[in-house]
């Protein structure tokens, strides 16, 4: 097992992300919610952890992100920030807990507070005001557009977002407004490679692709898809325990080929 020379040598900051973007240098990103994965995340130089409000279906048995509340999210981060001091840890807003800029700015604070050092809101336009509001007072903000979880039954399932030139046109104006408004990074999710490509070309923040083709900044994968967790994965998703043999060989192949480019492969990207 060697860790040494993936190792988090110094804690990430935003500004060292968009160092890493602006020099064409991929970095990981891992969603993960406990605080023995996340000390291995650091080992394995995973510059990000982002602690999902997917742990509602990954591992309170929930079928949806929906029921997830401020608590679970809380004690979450609290155990992810024990176990790392490195990684830049974000933390995800459960739906329902940013639906106006107040409960937002209250509910970005506990979270802040429990360990995070930036927040994930699912949304766009309509989420511009808020996003300001958090960054004027020293909360970074993540957005997250493309396949939106908490608004599956709206999207009317777990399905690719932007194939129509007119859904393609509205992600990128969202995705500027967010940027415009103050977030710090941008998550894209289940969206066209060359949608995700273009988008991450045009934004000067950085962009983490999940499903979301090999042309983004860094990338992200559920901790249960990458060791072979998940019953029925998603197909951009890859089982990367089965040829390392470990789960720390496992996350720490992850990394080498997101940073080196090999994933996402064509057959882990949408056209
Ligand atoms: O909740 C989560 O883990 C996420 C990632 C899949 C991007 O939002």
């Amino acid at each position: 097992m060697v860790y040494a020379t993936l190792a988090l040598e110094k804690p990430i900051t935003t500004y060292r992300l968009n160092k890493m973007k602006q020099a064409g240098e991929k970095f990981v990103t891992i969603a993960l919610y406990d605080a023995h994965m996340a000390a291995m995340a650091e080992r394995c130089g995973v510059e990000v952890v982002l602690v999902g409000d997917s742990l509602g279906m990954t591992v309170l048995g929930f079928d949806s992100t929906i029921p997830v509340t401020m608590e679970h999210m809380i004690y979450h981060v609290e155990a992810v920030k024990r176990g790392n001091h490195k990684s830049l840890i974000i933390g995800d807003m459960p739906f329902m807990t940013y639906a106006t800029p107040e409960q937002a700015l209250h509910n970005a604070g506990r979270l802040m507070q429990a360990g995070a050092q930036m927040v994930k809101l699912e949304g766009g336009l309509w989420l511009c005001p808020t996003v300001e509001q958090l960054a004027q007072r020293g909360i970074p903000v993540c957005g997250h557009l493309g396949l939106t979880p908490q608004s599956v039954h709206k999207l009317g399932g777990f399905r690719v977002q932007g194939r129509s030139d007119q859904q393609a046109k509205q992600l990128l104006d969202e995705a500027l407004a967010l940027a415009a408004a103050g977030a710090d990074l941008l998550v894209l999710e289940c969206v066209p490679a060359a949608l995700a490509q273009s988008i991450s070309q045009v934004l000067s923040i950085p962009v983490i692709g999940i499903g979301a083709g090999a042309g983004t900044d860094a990338q992200v994968l559920v901790i249960n898809d990458i060791l072979g967790l998940t019953e029925h994965p998603p197909s951009f998703s890859k089982n990367f325990l089965r040829e390392a043999g470990d789960i720390p060989g496992a996350m720490q192949q992850f990394v080498r080929d997101v940073k080196s480019g090999v994933f996402p492969s064509a057959e882990q990207s949408f056209n």
